[in-house]
């Protein structure tokens, strides 16, 4: 009996392993690659994806992804306008979900979840957020190291605006058992 079950929890720490690699950040100059995670989808039932803009000076910010426009607002002090050094979260998406959290509560919301670093500003890393706002799922940045007050920001027509309910995006430990199951 021992024996196998040694086996199993050895298979299990070696899939998990391998699973945490299941997403990467590709280039994106207005082409979504087909392994894009999808973050969801706005008023017109379009798919919104999930970015990361390098802002000179401020750092690497989560952005809204929008098929066929190449630029992408970050923000940041504002809203910036980035048009290169632009990236896109690919990956396989059942192995991530999207957990509710709010500003005074997320570093224990997320005590038992692996939630996804999405970029960094200030020496602080970022996760990725996302709230359905006027009929639109907008996608931005949560500033985790915020304690108690991490909120999340996004662009809201050109200028930035912070709300302390959101999702956030987190890892599904679940695939593993998904991956074992095949
Ligand atoms: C934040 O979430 C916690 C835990 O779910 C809840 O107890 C608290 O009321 C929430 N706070 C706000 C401001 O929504």
């Amino acid at each position: 009996m021992f024996f196998p079950t040694f086996l199993l929890v050895f298979t299990v720490i070696q899939v998990s392993i391998c699973l945490n690699e299941d997403y990467y950040w590709r280039e994106y100059t207005g082409t979504i690659p087909d392994d894009a995670l999808v973050g969801g989808q706005d008023i017109n039932k379009k798919d919104v994806y999930i970015g990361q803009a390098y802002v000179h000076g401020d750092g690497l910010i989560v952005s809204e992804i929008f098929p066929g426009v190449r630029e992408v607002h970050a923000p940041i002090n504002g809203v910036k306008t980035v048009k290169s050094y632009i990236k896109i979260l690919c990956g396989v998406q059942q192995n991530f979900y999207w957990s509710p959290a709010n500003a005074s509560h997320l570093h224990l919301q997320m005590i038992d979840k692996r939630p996804i670093i999405g970029g960094h500003e200030n020496g602080g890393i970022l996760y990725i957020g996302r709230l359905s706002y006027e009929g639109n799922i907008r996608i931005g940045k949560i500033v985790p190291f915020n304690t108690e007050d991490a909120r999340f920001y996004f662009n809201n027509q050109g200028s930035e605006k912070s709300v302390s309910s959101y999702e956030v995006l987190v890892y599904n430990e679940n695939a593993v058992d998904v991956r074992l199951g095949q």
